[in-house]
């Protein structure tokens, strides 16, 4: 970490919002950030009712807060509809025609829904849910291509209380079979296809292949994107078209508690399989909302657009309840950054005139790779902010952001957050807060942000450290589903009532956060999660490997790359058709993400004595191809020789 720290320390560039910028916005001095994070801090009831009561409540709350750590109550008491929130309160308003979702197809179609069209797609989907006997509580998957539908699909669930689990649709079979599993989902509900770079991703088939293995799903409801043919299951599968038709526009929303479940979304740790992160419905949607509100300044005519999928919690939080709740016109697109050309976002953005854009350091190192000229091509001056997510941003990533595509006049606000957290937790307050290349500067209100050193101490400036959450939080996971042992142990073990982020990190002497990475064996592939463990178990499940240990590696437009060390069962023989067949089974097992860039056969792992896989040395070997320090616990020093040489060649 040390050596992060001293590349940070040299960074010396530091950028203020413009008067004009922070005349018009809602916070605009350091001052007055200071004075309601203090608030925040001090009295989190009073901070947090304030901004609730800007949400639509049946019944309001008699307490803000029961906190016995680590479980959080928020707005006990209180009742409300999250769809309510993102969709009915805004018909009685000037936002009633106005353009909620703004969808552009891969091949180049579009369609605008109006907050008043959305909420009756809503409505019929809510009414056709209750058709097929889905009820509050019930889980559902959904895994759908990003049109419309699957935002209306996410607020029909919260509509009617059930219980919505996004899985990404780059996601395998298995993957999905796995979460159907875990959360003993009843229902599935599917596209035949999306696009993606041209081609069609076959949906519909790939849930075929999980229900397979999972017989407790009772129906498929199938949206028709693409119109390619399908297997339709008599019994099980129906079509959303054919089912709208039979139900009424008219759907009364009731009240939930503020504690009902809304949603499940699975997210990689450093062991075992994803871990169901459950988010409630008052605290979650208050998060989402006031941190669009104060970080992205969501305006009524802003034209939004976040290039994430809803299959993660960035598509959850700022594409779907975020913005909706604050009742902004955003852009929703299908397909990839690169489709026809690494031209399409710019083009978008032009076309559009998108004036808050938020993306992830990935997406922008793939575009400065792809050169200037793209961008050069459109006219972006209707951007006024942008945002970063989802890992650490590098400094030229940054500047090449702030100068191409912000013409130099636009904040950048990096934001940190996991999907634990729900919402963001660190962030500059684009009005206010001056940047820097690379950090994502200072704690949101209510976020009792902390370096703590292995001790419990607080570390001091530019000391490395594990970032922990002191106090909890309106949108903070309430535990990992059905396995609160888990949750305890993942996140609440190193400190007493406190959560630990997983992350590595250090204040400098301003008091800015900077993230340096994951301390876990968690990996961050193009800003996506994935474990090493994940990764393992696919490679082990395949018939030929005996053993496998992955580790990742800095990969210039990734981020991390993905290395495997594999040892062969007794008898099968090394080729590089087995290589290559590995990294498809690994594909073919969780998702085209996890493929792992290299694979290495080794006669063997290095090992401790008591028979611990050294990843520590693995790391080192893939970042330097040497290792360094202690290897006296080595169990066999000659295996590190040939793995030396195998990377060497490697490369
Ligand atoms: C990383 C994504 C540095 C971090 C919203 C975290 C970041 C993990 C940033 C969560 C950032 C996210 N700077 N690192 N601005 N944002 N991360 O759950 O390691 O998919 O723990 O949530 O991404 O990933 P998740």
């Amino acid at each position: 970490m040390s050596k992060n720290i001293e590349t940070h320390l040299h960074e010396k560039r530091i950028f203020k919002p413009s008067k004009e910028f922070s005349k018009q916005a809602r916070i605009s001095s350091m001052a007055e950030y200071k004075a309601l994070y203090q608030e925040s801090i001090d009295k989190p009831s009073t901070f947090w009712a304030r901004e609730a009561k800007e949400l639509s409540w049946q019944k309001k709350w008699t307490k803000v807060l029961n906190w016995k750590a680590p479980f959080a109550e928020w707005f006990v008491g209180g009742k409300l509809n999250v769809s309510e929130s993102c969709l009915d309160q805004h018909l009685s308003t000037h936002r009633r025609n106005k353009a909620a979702i703004i969808w552009e197809g891969e091949p180049g179609e579009t369609r605008t829904l109006t907050y008043l069209q959305l909420h009756r797609e809503v409505c019929i989907f809510s009414n056709i849910l209750l058709k097929q006997g889905i009820k509050a509580k019930d889980r559902v998957i959904i895994y759908m291509p990003m049109v419309p539908e699957a935002a209306v699909a996410m607020l029909a669930c919260a509509r009617i209380g059930a219980v919505h689990s996004v899985v990404f649709g780059g996601f395998s079979a298995d993957s999905i079979a796995d979460r159907i599993e875990d959360s003993g989902a009843t229902a599935v509900i599917t596209a035949d296809g999306g696009y993606r770079r041209g081609k069609v991703v076959p949906l519909k088939d790939s849930v075929d292949a999980a229900l397979e293995k999972q017989s407790g799903v009772k129906t498929v409801i199938v949206h028709q994107r693409t119109g390619g043919k399908i297997a339709m299951k008599k019994g099980r599968d129906v079509y959303w078209h054919e089912e709208a038709a039979q139900v009424s526009s008219v759907h009364e929303a009731k009240a939930f508690d503020s504690e009902h479940p809304l949603f499940i979304l699975y997210t990689s740790g450093s062991t075992g399989k994803p871990k169901g992160i459950l988010h409630s419905s008052a605290g979650y949607l208050t998060g989402a909302y006031t941190t669009c509100k104060y970080i992205f300044d969501m305006r009524d005519d802003d034209v939004y657009w976040c290039t994430a999928d809803v299959g993660w919690i960035t598509g959850h939080t700022y594409i779907v309840y975020g913005p909706l709740a604050n009742g902004v016109t955003q852009v929703m697109y299908e397909g990839a950054p690169n489709y026809p050309d690494f031209g399409r976002f710019w083009d978008m953005v032009e076309r559009h005139k998108v004036s808050i854009f938020y993306t992830a350091p990935t997406a922008i190192r793939a575009f400065i790779k792809a050169g200037d000229h793209f961008p050069e091509k459109h006219d972006l001056s209707s951007l006024r902010l942008l945002g970063t997510v989802g890992e650490p941003i590098n400094p030229e990533a940054w500047m090449w952001y702030h100068e191409k595509i912000g013409g130099e006049r636009c904040p950048i606000v990096d934001t940190w957050w996991q999907t634990e957290t729900g919402a963001i937790m660190i962030s500059p307050l684009p009005g206010v807060t001056p940047t820097i290349p690379g950090t994502a500067t200072l704690p949101f209100f209510g976020v009792d942000a902390a370096i703590l050193d292995e001790n419990g101490n607080e570390c001091g400036p530019n000391e490395g450290g594990k970032l922990v959450i002191r106090k909890p939080w309106p949108s903070m996971t309430r535990t990992i589903y059905k396995d609160k042992a888990r949750f305890r142990k993942t996140y609440w073990k190193d400190y007493e009532g406190k959560y630990t982020a997983g992350d590595g990190a250090f204040r400098d002497r301003k008091g800015n956060f900077w993230i340096v990475g994951r301390l876990d064996d968690v990996l961050n592939v193009s800003g996506h999660r994935l474990g090493t463990a994940e990764v393992e178990s696919a490679l082990v499940e395949h018939n030929s490997v005996a053993e496998a240990a992955v580790v990742g590696r800095p990969h210039e437009i990734k981020g991390q790359g993905i290395v495997a060390f594999v040892t062969l069962k007794e008898g099968v023989l090394d080729s590089p058709e087995l290589n290559q067949e590995l990294r498809t089974h690994v594909a073919q097992a969780i998702g085209a993400i996890a493929r792992p860039d290299e694979i290495h056969f080794a006669p063997a792992l290095p090992k401790t004595r008591s028979g611990k896989i050294m990843r520590r040395l693995l790391k080192e070997l893939v970042s330097s191809g040497k290792v360094s320090g202690n290897i006296t616990t080595l169990e066999d020093v000659q295996v590190i020789e040939a793995l030396q040489k195998s990377i060497a060649q490697a490369n």
